[in-house]
């Protein structure tokens, strides 16, 4: 019988929840600090600051006082600041990498690094620490016809230090731009393909595969818009060829956990390659490693995962999964998730408008920037919630998320209609 604890406060980490509260195992649910729209029987722990920070040594005394035995860590932030650490110095065992081993995600030259000496196929890049030097790779590098740069800034900047550029001016534009705010850039050639995000557990050494999925990151529909935190996600992806599986396996996920073995850093957690597939060419690169659940495919793929998700938890946290299958095993049901968001989304948002669900409504959400005022749930910044859809495909899977969305409603509520089109 175990007490766990799941770190962060969105509808990735609702999905989480909601997916260990089914194991047989979980008798005690605590999210720190979780958000109104979550389920009343789990318990909501604040995280206290301390210096403008979070606290955590403070969160992992409690927790070892109250008998948390596993802690789940959604976001990056907390990881990169090396929460599993501290959670392990008191003894509780942790799902998710060390600080150390999180800079595979923070750091996109350690990403590339590993990628280079791993021989993961990837982007060619430079890492340039100022304009000058930038300016003289945009110049040397012949401009290939159709191609294009990315900028990209070297730390966490939650998508936001991102810039796709199809022209040579709009590179030098992105640079000078982002230069005030960042000391280093990654420059990049830019790649085309469809993105896959494919995730795996990884305990050290062995790595076991999720089901692949699709998120869609510009607000509006046909991809148009700002980019932002992620506006919808399905699971499985369709169209992806027999043997892709076992190749990322072995030219992406195994090799980046030796060469993270071989650095004194094992990665032990969930690593996620966001990947650009070629169907053309039948070719693949690794675009980043995020060291952590991506939001919002873990809201598809929590709902279809066959088996004990908190056996997996302990198995990685004891980096030890050698009595576990290779593979996750899923259920072949199609998962669709839509995202609803407030007013200004992504940039100043609305709060405070209550979120209503028209009695006996049947769907599964997973809410995110919610808190309740009086009595009423309200909406608390960008994302609010999340619709699911579970079928026996797409479009069904499609049909029941959109109905389920068509029960709420909040004043300013912005949502893209198309989630599960494919290009
Ligand atoms: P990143 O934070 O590195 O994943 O970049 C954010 C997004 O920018 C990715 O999800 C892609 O949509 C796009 N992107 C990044 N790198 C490249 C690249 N080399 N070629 C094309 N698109 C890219
Ligand atoms: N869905 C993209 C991410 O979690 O980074």
């Amino acid at each position: 019988m175990s007490t766990v604890l799941v770190v962060g406060a969105g509808g990735r980490e609702h999905a989480l929840a909601w997916r260990l509260a089914q194991s047989p195992h979980v008798t005690r649910l605590i999210l720190a600090p979780g958000n109104a729209g979550m389920h009343s029987d789990w318990e909501r722990w604040m995280i206290s600051q301390t210096d403008g920070k979070p606290d955590y040594i403070s969160l992992a005394v409690r927790a070892k006082n109250e008998g948390v035995s596993l802690v789940v860590v959604g976001p990056d932030d907390p990881l990169a600041a090396g929460i599993v650490d501290v959670f392990e110095a008191e003894g509780i065992l942790c799902m998710g990498p060390s600080g150390k081993a999180a800079q595979i995600e923070a750091s996109k030259s350690l990403a590339k690094d590993v990628m280079l000496a791993a021989g993961i196929p990837t982007a060619r890049h430079w890492t340039v620490t100022s304009v000058e030097e930038a300016r003289k790779i945009l110049v040397s590098v012949p401009w290939v016809p159709g191609g294009g740069w990315v900028i990209k800034a070297d730390g966490l900047a939650l998508g936001k230090g991102v810039q796709v550029c199809d022209s040579f001016d709009a590179a030098e534009k992105a640079v000078s731009e982002l230069f005030p705010l960042f000391k280093k850039l990654v420059i990049e050639e830019k790649l085309h393909g469809e993105e896959i995000s494919w995730m795996a557990f990884c305990d050290g050494q062995r790595c076991a595969l999720l089901d692949p999925a699709r998120d869609y990151k510009r607000l509006l529909n046909k991809n148009q818009g700002p980019n932002t935190g992620g506006m919808g996600s399905f699971s499985p992806v369709p169209g992806i060829p027999e043997g892709l599986e076992a190749r990322i396996r072995s030219q992406v996920f195994l090799p980046a956990l030796a060469e993270m073995k071989k650095r004194g850093i094992p990665f032990r957690g969930v690593l996620y390659a966001g990947l650009m597939f070629d169907a053309a060419t039948d070719q693949f690169w690794v675009l980043e490693f995020n060291a952590r659940f991506g939001d919002p495919e873990t809201q598809v793929l929590m709902p279809r995962m066959e088996g004990d998700f908190f056996e997996w938890c302990i198995a990685v946290a004891k980096g030890d999964m050698s009595s576990l299958p290779e593979r996750v095993p899923f259920s072949r049901e199609t998962a669709l998730y839509v995202v609803a968001a407030s007013r200004g989304y992504p940039g100043h948002t609305d709060t405070g408008k209550r979120v209503e669900l028209r009695s006996g409504a049947l769907g599964t959400y997973f809410f995110s920037g919610v808190r309740y005022e009086n009595k009423d749930l309200v909406t608390s910044g960008g994302r609010v919630l999340g619709a699911l859809g579970v079928g026996g495909n797409l479009a069904l899977a499609k049909e029941t998320a959109y109905r389920a969305l068509s029960e709420v409603h909040f004043e300013g509520m912005q949502f893209r209609s198309d989630i599960g089109d494919l290009e």
